[in-house]
Order: C-alpha cells, then structure tokens, then sequence
C-alpha cells in the first residue's frame, strides 16, 4: 500500500466522516459563519497571490469609489454599472460626476438574479427582485436599460467619452463575465473597473480572472475597502 492510499484509509476518511458527525451537530447559521471566515482568508491569500499590491485600505465603499472620482469627476465619463437594484450606487455616481455631458447607463433586469447567489445560506437568499422597478433619479444623463444582460447588451452601442468607468455589482460569476466579455473591445489603459463582492471568489473574483487571462489585458489596484470586498482597478495595458 503506497503512502497516499495510507494516508487516505486511516487518516483522512475517518477524519470526513468526524466532520459529517460534527456538521450534523451544528447550526447552519455556524456553519454560514465558518464558510465567511475562509471565504475572507481565500480573498487575502487571492490577493497576496496575485500582482495586487494594496498600499492602503479605505474605510467603506464611498472611500473605494472616492479615489476614482477625484481622477475622473470634471471628464466626459461613461459610467457603466452592472447590478442597479435600487440605485444606491447610480444616484451617488450622479452626484460626483460634475461634466455635463458625461453619461450614466445602469443594466438591470430588475426582477433579481437569473439564479440563486448563496445556495447554502441558513437563510435563501434575497434575489434583489424589484418587480420590474426602475429607480427614480433626477439626472437627464442617467439612463436605465431594463433585461438580462446578455440580451440588452447584444444592441447596446457605448456613447463617445473620454473615460470609461464599470461598476459590477451583479454577485455572480456569469452575469460579470458577460458584461465583461461584452465590454472588452471598449477596456483599454485608463478604463476603470470596480467590483462589489470579492469575497466569493468563486463569481466576481473568478470572472475577473477569466477575463484577464483571456483578453491578456493587466490591471493595477486602484482602491480597496479594509475588508478588501470591494475594489476598484485601473487596466494598464
Ligand atoms: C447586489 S444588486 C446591485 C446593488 C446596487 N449596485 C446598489 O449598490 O444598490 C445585484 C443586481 O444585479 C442584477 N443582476 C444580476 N445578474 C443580472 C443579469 N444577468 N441581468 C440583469 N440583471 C442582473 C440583479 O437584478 C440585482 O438587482
């Protein structure tokens, strides 16, 4: 018997079925908290693996977007945000882009997530379904483009501007992969781009990567929350 197989009989398979016995034994609420607190670990060491380099960390998400909005706030920006919602974030953006002619377009299907987000939640999990609900701001240079992404974005042609700038708060893997495969021919040095929930690698994080490996395009950390959950990158090239 080779040392894997070893290993494998004696060691690990008990040690399984102890933590089968263990997880019957605890709350799904524990267990949600156990999965966070790897979920936060996987994120520092993604980071420490990757060419990131955080020289600071803000406090919130305001900080996070703040360090862009100071670089690009009196330019002709088109501010792209995936994962509208309520608006939170749109009605902010509005207020700090000061160029006239700059654009805001939100991409929303305002009826949730096209699936679940956190399967294995104690709760399930709101989908963010606003019945249909587009937000109310009062900016003329906002404007709502209500579907799947995958649908809207086939006829969306991106207006002049001078700086781009997405902003991908869709949660998951395929929703951000989409917007980013549709947006790449428009992603090029100087293009901004924020994510929203780092701390599941397993669907903004892994599309960023994907992207990045697939387009070979690099980016440098622009901003990043204490938590490092939220980030805004620059591509360089
Ligand atoms: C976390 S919420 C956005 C929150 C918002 N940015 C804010 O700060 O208030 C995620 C949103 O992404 C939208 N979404 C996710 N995947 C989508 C897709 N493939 N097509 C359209 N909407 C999608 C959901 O409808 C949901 O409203």
């Amino acid at each position: 018997m080779d040392k894997e197989t070893i290993s494998q009989r004696f060691i690990k398979k008990p040690f399984k079925t102890f933590l089968t016995l263990l997880g019957a034994r605890m709350s799904a609420n524990c267990l949600h908290w156990l999965q966070m607190i790897i979920n936060y670990m996987k994120l520092g060491r993604w980071m420490a693996s990757s060419d990131f380099q955080i020289k600071k960390r803000v406090r919130d998400r305001a900080e996070v977007f703040d360090v862009v909005v100071k670089q690009v706030c009196d330019k002709k920006v088109l501010y792209l945000e995936f994962g509208v919602h309520r608006g939170t974030s749109m009605r902010y953006w509005s207020s700090v882009l000061k160029h006239p002619e700059a654009k805001l377009h939100g991409f929303d299907s305002f009826e949730g997530l096209p699936e679940d987000f956190d399967v294995d939640g104690p709760i399930v999990e709101s989908t963010h379904d606003r019945k249909g609900a587009i937000p109310q701001i009062d900016d003329s240079r906002v404007k709502f483009f209500k579907g799947w992404f995958e649908e809207v974005l086939s006829t969306y042609q991106l207006p002049e501007h001078d700086v781009l700038v997405i902003v991908l708060d869709a949660d998951l893997y395929l929703s951000t992969l989409c917007a980013l495969n549709h947006l790449r021919p428009y992603i090029k040095p100087g293009t901004f781009i924020y994510f929203d929930e780092l701390s599941r690698l397993d669907h903004e994080p892994r599309a960023f990567a994907r992207f990045m490996k697939e387009s070979g395009l690099r980016f440098r950390l622009v901003s990043i929350e204490n938590s490092l959950n939220r980030a805004f990158f620059e591509c360089v090239k």
